[in-house]
């Protein structure tokens, strides 16, 4: 079974073709045609100018995820099998761009359409070429957008348990970047920098952030506080811009070790089989290997989708439809709408 699955929730246009046989869900193609260049001058996502980009990019994206999966356009209904597309959460006219295209292509061509949730989507990004994960898991799902702890079952059933009462993780990476004026989006930047700070600049400067809640007794987050200890900390120190390496170490450490110390408490609460890491954030080197020994330590599974597939892309929009698929989720062309706020 294959499915051609559109994602353009943001300022990514992304196309795939992914196909399951049952057992294994595998990638065909997965084309993502990035604006971050367009946007880094204004320091975030401009809404009108990502749809813009959307329109002129979803159709050539299309054409290109085909054309590397071998499928010729003329043949595609003996090929794909349904088309998913990602109906929210997210920027509205973005998304009204993927999802009036995917419709239009279902109507046409007779094929069933599927609608997913972007942030089960990014979850999803974990069965790419894994068959093995054991089942229930938590799931820390960290970008820019939400920073949630999702419960899964044994039959991939999502609830969440815990969320962001302020900012999502990723949009605090982002406002500290920009803080220390290092661009977007900052996550990267602060990423890399924070791997080149010497141990000794480390105890040396001892920059002392807060890990906002890690003590509370609920499995939420808040990382407005954090960003307004970074400020001041950078207020306070005129020296900042020497030390920049040390102060992106500090900021990531105190990102990741609330993130780490909620979603053990979360494992432990729901007696989950598996620890699984999902969103861009996801990509954080540091994130990715504080939680895998922390969780093997206490015997869990750890999984982390492919880094191919932490950010935004389609082909996790078309795992997670291959398992809507199988469940006879289909969606009804004629009453799909852009949902802004849609939740799990
Ligand atoms: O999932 P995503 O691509 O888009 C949303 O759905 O929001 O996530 C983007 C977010 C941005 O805030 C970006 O700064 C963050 O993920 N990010 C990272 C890293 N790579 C991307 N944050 C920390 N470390 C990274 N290596
Ligand atoms: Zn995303």
């Amino acid at each position: 079974m294959r499915i051609l699955a559109i994602e353009s929730s943001c300022d990514d246009t992304s196309a795939a073709v992914v196909e399951d046989n049952q057992s294994l869900i595998s990638v065909i193609s997965n084309v993502v045609s990035s604006q971050t260049d367009l946007h880094q001058k204004f320091g975030g996502v401009v809404p009108e100018l990502a749809a813009r980009e959307h329109v002129g990019n979803v159709l050539p994206v299309i054409n290109a995820a085909l054309a590397q999966a071998g499928i010729d356009i003329k043949e595609i209904k003996n090929s794909i099998d349904a088309i998913a597309v990602t109906s929210g959460p997210g920027l509205v006219t973005s998304l009204m761009v993927g999802i009036e295209t995917a419709k239009t292509l279902a109507h046409t061509l007779g094929l069933p359409l599927i609608n997913v949730n972007h942030v089960e989507g990014h979850i999803h990004a974990n069965f790419i070429d894994r068959d093995d994960i054991q089942l229930p898991a938590i799931v820390l799902t960290v970008s820019g957008g939400h920073t949630n702890l999702v419960m899964m079952d044994e039959n991939k059933n999502l609830t969440i348990v815990g969320q962001t009462r302020d900012d999502a993780a990723g949009e605090a990476f982002d406002k500290a970047a920009q803080l220390m004026d290092l661009g977007y989006p900052g996550g990267p930047i602060i990423s890399k920098l924070a791997g080149e700070a010497f141990d000794e600049d480390k105890l040396r400067y001892h920059i002392d952030l807060p890990r906002p809640m890690i003590g509370s007794h609920d499995l939420d987050f808040s990382f407005s506080g954090l960003k307004t200890a970074l400020l001041y900390a950078l207020n306070n120190d005129p020296e900042w811009r020497k030390k920049i390496s040390s102060y992106c170490d500090a900021f990531e450490s105190a990102v990741v070790d609330v993130l780490v110390s909620k979603t053990l408490a979360a494992a432990k609460k729901h007696n989950v089989k598996t620890i699984m890491l999902s969103g861009g954030v996801s990509a954080n080197r540091k994130l990715r290997a504080t939680m895998k020994e922390s969780a093997e330590h206490l015997n869990y599974s750890f999984s982390a989708p492919d880094l191919a597939y932490t950010s935004d892309n389609a082909a996790m929009i078309g795992a997670a439809a291959c398992h809507k698929f199988y469940q006879n989720q289909f969606t009804d062309i004629t009453t799909l709408r852009a949902e802004p706020n849609l939740e799990i």
